[in-house]
C-alpha cells in the first residue's frame, strides 16, 4: 500500500512561504469547472475586481498570471522589453538581481545600479540614473525579503512620468503588509505571489497594468496558430519572445475575446480569489495595521533575547524581520531544533548574509498575537539549549507588554 500525503504540522515563521489561511484551502478544494462555464468567466471577473482593490487601482487589467511569483515578474518583463531595449534595475537584494535576471534572458539591454544590503534607495539616486541610462522601463522591487527592507516608492512614480519611463514594481513581499498605491505612485504594472501577507499558497501571480502600458505589450501582439482567425492582427512591434507569458493573448483571454490561450489553473484562482476577498473584508488597512502590530511585537521580544537586529531599521517592512546570529551558537542547529522539536520553522539568508542573521516573519494568516508568542518562546528555548549567552526567558514576557501597551 502507498501511503497517503500527510504533511507534518509547522507553523511557518519564515520569510514566506507562510501557512496559509484555512478559508483558502477550502475554498481551494471546491469543485472544478469548465473553463467557459459562466460561472467561471464570472468568478475571473469578480477576482480582477478584487485585485483592483488589493492593488488600489481603477486598472482594467488586473488578473492572475498562473505561475509563482516570478511568472509575474516574467510575464511584464519579458512582453515590455524587445530585444536591446533598456531598462534600469535598482538592487538592494536578492530579488533586484532576480529582475535583473529575467530582463537578461529577455535580451534587454540591463543597467543596474545597486546599494548595500540593508539599505534603500534615495529618489535622487534613481533620478540619476534615469538620466545617464534613459531607460524604457524602471524595474524594482517595493520589499526585499533577502534583506527585509521596504523600499520607498512613492515619489519614483514622478520621476518616470518626467523622463517618460514606465515604472514596474515586484511587491510579492509586501503588498498589503506595507502600504502601496498603484495609482496614487504612478505604477505601470505591478505584480505579486500569494505566498506572504496575502495568506494563500505559492502559485498565482497577481499583476496589474496600466492602459499606456497595455497599449505599448499590444504593439507587439500576436495570436498563435490553430486559434488565430482573420480578425487577428499582428502588432507593429517584434513579437514576445515567449508564449505562455504573451501578456497580450493572456488579456485577451481574461477580457471579453476570452481567447482559448491556457486553460486557467481554477483552483489557484479560488484560492488567490479568497485571499482578496479575505483582505478587502478586514480593510486593506487595517490588514497593513495588523503586519504593523505583530511585526513591532515580534521585534520587541527579539530585543529582549538581546538579538541584534539586521539594516536600517527605517524602512523595514512590517512582516519580516533579520537578526544576527549570537556567534556562539549555530545557527542552523538552532533552526533545527525549532523545526523538530516544536514545529516551527524560521529562515536562513542568502548571498552576503548567509550564515550570519535569521529571518523571521509575520505574515498574512500568521501575523496575529498567538504565533508572535509561540514562535519568541520557542526561539528563547532552543537559543538556551544551544549555550546562547544572552538574556533568557523574556522575550515572549517583553511581546505581552508590548500588545498591553498597543
Ligand atoms: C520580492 C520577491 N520577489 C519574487 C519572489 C519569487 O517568488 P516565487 O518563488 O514565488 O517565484 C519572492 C519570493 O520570496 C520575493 O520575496
Amino acid at each position: 500500500m502507498l501511503e497517503t500525503l500527510n504533511p507534518p504540522q509547522r507553523l511557518l515563521m519564515g520569510p514566506g512561504p507562510i501557512d496559509a489561511d484555512p478559508r483558502v484551502l477550502r475554498a481551494m478544494s471546491t469543485p472544478l469547472i469548465g473553463q467557459y462555464d459562466p460561472a467561471m468567466t464570472g468568478f475571473m471577473n469578480t477576482t480582477m475586481a478584487r485585485y483592483r482593490e488589493v492593488f488600489q487601482t481603477t486598472n482594467q487589467w488586473t488578473l492572475l498570471i498562473d505561475g509563482t511569483s516570478r511568472a509575474g515578474i516574467e510575464s511584464v518583463l519579458i512582453s515590455a522589453l524587445r530585444p536591446g531595449d533598456k531598462v534600469l534595475v535598482p538592487i538592494m537584494g536578492r530579488f533586484g538581481h532576480l529582475l535583473a535576471e529575467i530582463a537578461t534572458r529577455a535580451k534587454a539591454e540591463v543597467s543596474t545600479i545597486e546599494v548595500e544590503w540593508g539599505e534603500v534607495f534615495q529618489p535622487e539616486q534613481i533620478e540619476e540614473a534615469i538620466k545617464k541610462v534613459k531607460p524604457k522601463m524602471l524595474a524594482m522591487v517595493q520589499g526585499d525579503t533577502s534583506t527585509t527592507m521596504n523600499q520607498p516608492l512613492e515619489h519614483i512614480g514622478e520621476i518616470c512620468k518626467k523622463y517618460g519611463v514606465f515604472f514596474y514594481s515586484d511587491a510579492t513581499a509586501s503588498i498589503v503588509g506595507n502600504e502601496f498605491k498603484t495609482d496614487d505612485w504612478g505604477l505601470d504594472a505591478v505584480s505579486v505571489g500569494l505566498q506572504k501577507c496575502l495568506g494563500g499558497p505559492s502559485g498565482s501571480a497577481p499583476i496589474t497594468l496600466s492602459d499606456e502600458f497595455v497599449d505599448w505589450i499590444r504593439k507587439r501582439k500576436k495570436v498563435e496558430a490553430g486559434i488565430r482567425t482573420e480578425q487577428h492582427q499582428d502588432g507593429v512591434e517584434p513579437f514576445i519572445r515567449s508564449n505562455y507569458f504573451d501578456l497580450p493573448m493572456i488579456l485577451d483571454y481574461w477580457g471579453e475575446e476570452r481567447l482559448n490561450h491556457h486553460t486557467e489553473a481554477t483552483t489557484m484562482l479560488y484560492g488567490a480569489s479568497e485571499c482578496a476577498r479575505i483582505v478587502i473584508n478586514e480593510g486593506v488597512d487595517n490588514c497593513i495595521a495588523r503586519h504593523r502590530l505583530h511585526g513591532a511585537a515580534m521585534v520587541e521580544g527579539l530585543k529582549a533575547l538581546g538579538l541584534k537586529l539586521f539594516g536600517n531599521q527605517t524602512f523595514k517592512m512590517n512582516n519580516v524581520v533579520a537578526v544576527y546570529i549570537p556567534e556562539e551558537v549555530s545557527g542552523d542547529l538552532v533552526r533545527g531544533q525549532m523545526l523538530e522539536d516544536f514545529g516551527i520553522e524560521i529562515g536562513t539568508s542568502f548571498g552576503p548574509l548567509h550564515g550570519k542573521v535569521w529571518r523571521i516573519g509575520t505574515m498574512g494568516y500568521n501575523a496575529r498575537k498567538s504565533a508572535v508568542l509561540q514562535t519568541l518562546s520557542c526561539l528563547d528555548a532552543c537559543l538556551s539549549a544551544n549555550g546562547y549567552r544572552g538574556p533568557k526567558g523574556e522575550a515572549a514576557a517583553a511581546a505581552i507588554q508590548f500588545y498591553k501597551s498597543n
